[in-house]
């Protein structure tokens, strides 16, 4: 949450702020501000609301200067104000400070520097860094940046500026994403690739307790005690296009557009002539991953919802007792895992805090942690044994799309490779199987095709004030998914439900005014049962919309509406019957005037507890 971006070059640095700073709002948008340098002053502004709004309030224009760091604000400690948005000053208002993260001992903090005299204007505890470093600033800003986080306990991504040294900015990181980029005749910091793509696809990673000088063609990065520190320049294969709606009206559309591309580009190269090939992305010995009687799986959100679609394949096929965790429980429990344990991270940003400590847990517990992730070089991946990288390209809609997907398009790979591994699939079931993802591309570009279906259901439905989504096996967690996308673009209060449960509580809500969305595509086990259930919820008055395999009659029979996807493998058929349910909860909230893509008090990625 909150994003950062600075500059400092040769060209005038608050508009290539206010563009990138764009990108970056999907980690947040209640208030954002700007700071720069003109001839030895400090300029700021700042403003509560989202930027386009901010533009209107702040004359951009005057903030002149070739140096400059700008944020975006999610709140934390401290009202949505234009006190509280950042940048924060010192008391002097010659140094400027921008931040992601959280200061846990900024009370004390706050007192001490009380004490001496500092007077504070806002109440975040990111305030407390701009004094603190004005305690230690003898005209030396690394050296007092230094020495403040010395004293700072928490998580931070930091900007600094300081209106004595205006050839540098200073940057520092600690558990909140940061990285540098190289461009021509210019350097930036950001908290993610698409603020600065337009500029540089030269990447540096910060790691945790680093600090960054930066001055318009060089870079240098320092450990807390002042030693110097190598790091490498990545170059990164997203393009600017990637990160653009390109002719889409939101990001969300978009992003649920690409998705065969994505599961294209996700499987390409793992699967050769039907053998699947991630042995050396998996960085494990054979013998050690034979070994393997337990896979405990962490994620939040969306993420989580995948892993749960991972346990029903992994059990299923590979014959692996399965664990899913909800990170932030995981990691303040006492997890039994050992050296034959493996635990899955489940990320699309990889930098969601919850996600990253429950990960670092387990190492200390002795497991072997692997990740699933969508943006190189995150945290996440750093923290981990190996990666498999999801290949969606940048997601930047606040509701997870094609990330969910193409996770669970690496999880069926990775089912794949254990059950060829542990001789639980014979080779022509693991041909099928490879055949079956294959063909997944192009059966979600038919399922798109029926996008004016799902539109006309939003039309139908869009003033609905609950919605209750059932499932069973591999399609429980897409009522989960469905009820979740609805829940956060629309802001209608939807359940996702196991659809025999439905008979132990919410079969009490049902009645003519509430929709019941059954995912139901055809199985051998369940399909049978849910056709019960959906005479259950007409018995009662319900609405009933079912996501049903094509040429399925009975379904259509029974059922108000119904939206087929193509026949697949059951354990891929969440990968298509999710996709009308994000097409649903986007017309809907589109129906109802919701800004789509920043859904209110909701951030992309997570970066606190
Ligand atoms: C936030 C986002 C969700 C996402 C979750 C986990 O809540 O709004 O869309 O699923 O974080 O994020 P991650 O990046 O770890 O997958």
């Amino acid at each position: 949450m909150c994003g950062i971006i600075g500059y400092i070059g040769k060209e005038k640095a608050a508009p290539i702020l206010v563009k990138g700073l764009k990108n970056l709002e999907y980690r947040g948008y209640d208030s954002a501000g700007f700071s720069t340098i003109d001839n030895g002053t400090l300029l700021i502004a700042k403003d509560t609301g989202k930027l386009n709004e901010i533009e209107l309030k702040i004359n951009i224009n005057e903030l002149h200067g070739c140096v400059g760091i700008s944020h975006c604000r999610w709140a934390t400690h401290g009202n949505v104000t234009q006190e509280n948005a950042h940048p924060h000053t010192d008391c002097t208002g010659r140094i400027s400070i921008v931040h992601n993260g959280i200061i846990e001992n900024f009370s004390e903090l706050k007192e001490m520097l009380i004490a001496k005299n500092h007077k504070f204007s806002s109440s975040t505890d990111t305030e407390v860094i701009s004094h603190l470093i004005e305690e230690y600033y003898t005209g030396n800003l690394p050296e007092a940046v230094r020495k403040a986080l010395k004293e700072v306990e928490g998580s931070y991504a930091l900007g600094v500026l300081s209106a004595d040294e205006p050839d540098i900015i200073v940057a520092a990181r600690n558990e909140s994403p940061l990285i540098i980029g190289k461009g021509k005749n210019a350097m930036f910091i950001a908290s993610d690739v698409p603020a600065i793509l337009e500029h540089t696809n030269e990447i540096i990673y910060l790691d945790d307790k680093e600090i960054a000088v930066l001055t318009k063609s060089n870079f240098r990065v320092f450990d807390l005690d002042g030693r110097e520190k190598k790091k490498e320049i990545k170059k990164i294969s997203w393009s600017m296009e990637d990160a653009e709606k390109g002719g889409y009206e939101h990001f969300m559309l978009k992003e649920i557009y690409e998705q065969p591309r994505a599961i294209e580009d996700t499987i390409n190269g793992r699967l050769k002539n039907g053998t699947i090939n991630i042995k050396e992305e998996l960085g494990m010995d054979e013998n050690s991953l034979k070994k393997i009687s337990k896979i405990i799986i962490v994620a939040c959100g969306t993420s989580w919802h995948s892993a749960l679609v991972g346990e029903f394949m992994l059990e299923e096929l590979a014959k692996i007792p399965v664990e899913v965790e909800y990170a932030s429980e995981f990691r303040y429990r006492n997890p039994i895992v050992d050296a034959d344990t493996l635990v899955i991270g489940i990320s699309q940003s990889g930098e969601t805090a919850d996600t990253i400590a429950a990960m670092k847990e387990a190492k200390r517990r002795g497991a072997h942690v692997i990740s699933i992730c969508n943006v190189m070089g995150s945290s996440i991946t750093r923290i981990s044994d190996a990666v498999l990288y999801t290949r969606a390209g940048p997601e930047i809609g606040v509701a997870s799309t094609k990330a969910f997907t193409t996770q669970l398009a690496v999880l069926y790979l990775l089912t794949m490779h254990f059950a060829k591994l542990k001789n639980t699939l014979t080779e022509k079931q693991l041909q099928s199987m490879a055949q079956g993802i294959r063909k997944i591309p192009l059966q979600m570009q038919a399922v798109l095709e029926k996008d004016a279906e799902t539109e006309e259901l939003a039309h139908l439905y869009h003033k609905s004030t609950n919605a209750l989504y059932l499932g069973r096996g591999a399609n429980f967690p897409i009522a989960l998914e469905g009820a979740l996308k609805m829940k956060e673009v629309s802001y209608i209060h939807a359940e996702g439900y196991p659809a025999a449960e439905m008979k132990h509580g919410p079969i009490a809500l049902i009645d003519k005014n509430m929709p019941v969305v059954f995912v139901a595509p055809y199985d051998t086990y369940t399909y049978k049962k849910i056709l019960g259930n959906i005479e259950e919820v007409k018995a009662r008055g319900g609405i009933v919309i079912a996501i049903a395999t094509e040429g399925d009659r009975e379904v259509a029979k029974k059922a108000g509406h119904v939206i087929y996807i193509p026949d697949s493998l059951y354990t891929l058929s969440s990968m298509l019957s999710v996709i009308p349910l994000q097409l649903l909860a986007y017309h809907t909230a589109k129906k109802l005037g919701k800004d789509v893509d920043k859904p209110r008090s909701l951030a992309k990625s997570v970066t606190v507890e």
